[in-house]
């Protein structure tokens, strides 16, 4: 008989307090794990490899769970860290917004009829077909990023309509795990600076154009943020602009959007952003600071991505080779930096587990590698895989659900894996596996 070693769901933690695998992952004395009640190996045997494994029902209670902790606040899925069809029609069934951020991810959300009104529409550099494309759908909320946008987005909106929008300012406040992903200090090419004046300029250019509504202010300060210190300092100095509008303009704006950034464990041990403690000192800080300054509370607005779906997804590969270096083991596998380049990007660490098959061996560090003509393709460092590990074993990979499938790239024409959602028993097929025939179908040739 099977022997429980993990069960997260039972505990009763918090979802972004849970370790790296999904609530619904389960590991058996028998070496064999099960995700929603589903065995890694049937996927695998069903779906082939590589192939992304989301875990539907953790993804949903993840998205529940913000609703609950923060039940006044409005909360927008960041669809770039995992998007499909799928995954929109889930985020609008569990009552979320969706921010989008390229007329791409508008599209797919269109395609599942998301209520436009629920969506955020970002971007540092939108192109006139993208604004025009956000104007058309109706959406709700555009997030101006730079003085530019704001002429030419008044002058798209038709006659007798009015355009909601936030504008992106840069609190000065650094956070994040890593620098490319830092986005709330000075100097980077998000957002408007306080400092410089061109945030208090684009707020008296918005307020200036009559097809615009001003609604708000926005932030994001970077991402992978694990303590709720950084958000409390953005709350403040956020609501401080509010006031400074208002003594400038006479006008209450009504909404204070906070960004995303929340971070998630990746690691066996690690913590990521515990939620309660996130939304009762952001909203102790928006309500304290509103008070100090005789504002009337604004509405909150939040935009997690990789805490909503990033622990509900796993990678599965099968093992091609196993070498031995003079000091380090590889693993390789039919995958690599083309379903996971944020080893290269942000030097991001994993955890991955042999699965499938009893092993009576010791475990060994070993360095999971993928398959890529790039020396650089790494998976995984210091990994604990059994000495005997072997072609045809299986590995998977925790915590993919966010920024994997979105940042796939079709390097060495590798076809991006399948994504199979896995709920009650049933893993069922919602991004199909790229083949060769769908990389060809847009190169046309001589
Ligand atoms: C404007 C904005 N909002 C939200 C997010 C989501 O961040 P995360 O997935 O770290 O929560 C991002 C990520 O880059 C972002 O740029």
């Amino acid at each position: 008989m099977c022997v429980l070693e993990q069960d997260q769901a039972a505990n009763g933690r918090t979802a972004a307090m849970a370790g790296p695998w999904s609530a619904g992952t389960r590991f058996t004395a028998d070496g064999g794990a099960t995700v929603g009640g589903v065995p890694l190996t049937d996927i695998a045997t069903r779906f082939g490899t590589p192939a992304y494994v989301i875990d539907e029902t953790d993804l949903r209670a993840r998205c529940r769970a913000y609703r609950a902790a923060l039940p006044d606040a409005e909360v927008v899925y960041a669809a770039k860290a995992f998007l499909c069809r799928a995954m929109a029609s889930w985020v609008r069934e569990e009552g979320l917004g969706l921010d989008v951020a390229s007329g791409g991810e508008l599209a797919v959300a269109a395609s599942v009829g998301f209520p436009a009104e629920r969506i955020v529409f970002h971007g540092n550099a939108k192109t006139p077909r993208e604004l025009a494309a956000a104007v058309e759908a109706g959406v709700g909320r555009i997030v101006v990023d730079t003085l530019a946008e704001i002429n030419h987005l008044a002058a798209i909106v038709p006659f007798g309509r009015r355009q909601k929008v936030l504008i992106r300012v840069i609190p000065d406040i650094d956070a994040g795990a890593h620098r490319a992903i830092r986005t709330g200090g000075e100097d980077q090419k998000f957002g408007m600076s306080i400092a410089s004046g061109a945030a208090a300029e684009a707020v008296a250019r918005t307020l200036g154009q009559s097809s615009l509504e001003l609604a708000g202010l926005h932030c994001h300060l970077g991402s992978q943020i694990v303590t709720p210190e950084p958000f409390e300092r953005a709350a403040r100095v956020m609501v401080e602009q509010l006031a400074q509008i208002r003594d400038t303009h006479g006008v209450t704006l009504p909404e204070l959007d906070l960004g995303g950034g929340h971070g998630i464990p990746y690691l066996d041990g690690e913590r990521g952003l515990d939620l309660e403690s996130y939304a009762r000192r952001v909203d102790d800080a928006v309500r304290a600071q509103a008070a100090w300054l005789g504002l009337p509370v604004p509405r909150l607005i939040i935009e997690p991505g990789r805490a909503v779906s990033g622990p509900a997804g796993l990678t599965l590969y099968r093992v091609i080779t196993v070498k031995r270096g003079l000091s380090r083991i590889f693993v390789a596998v039919d995958g690599g930096m083309s379903d996971n380049p944020r080893p290269c990007l942000y030097g991001a660490r994993y955890t991955a587990r042999m699965i499938g098959r009893r092993s009576g061996a010791a475990t060994r560090a070993a360095t999971v590698v993928g398959h890529h003509c790039e020396a650089g393709d790494t998976l995984a460092e210091d990994v604990e895989l059994p000495a005997d590990i072997r072609p045809g074993d299986l590995i998977a990979v925790a915590a993919t659900g966010a920024y994997h499938h979105s940042m796939a790239s079709t390097y060495n024409m590798t076809g991006r894996p399948p994504v199979v959602a896995v709920a009650s028993g049933r893993a069922r097929l919602v991004v199909r596996r790229e083949e060769p025939a769908d990389l060809m179908l847009r190169d046309v040739g001589l």
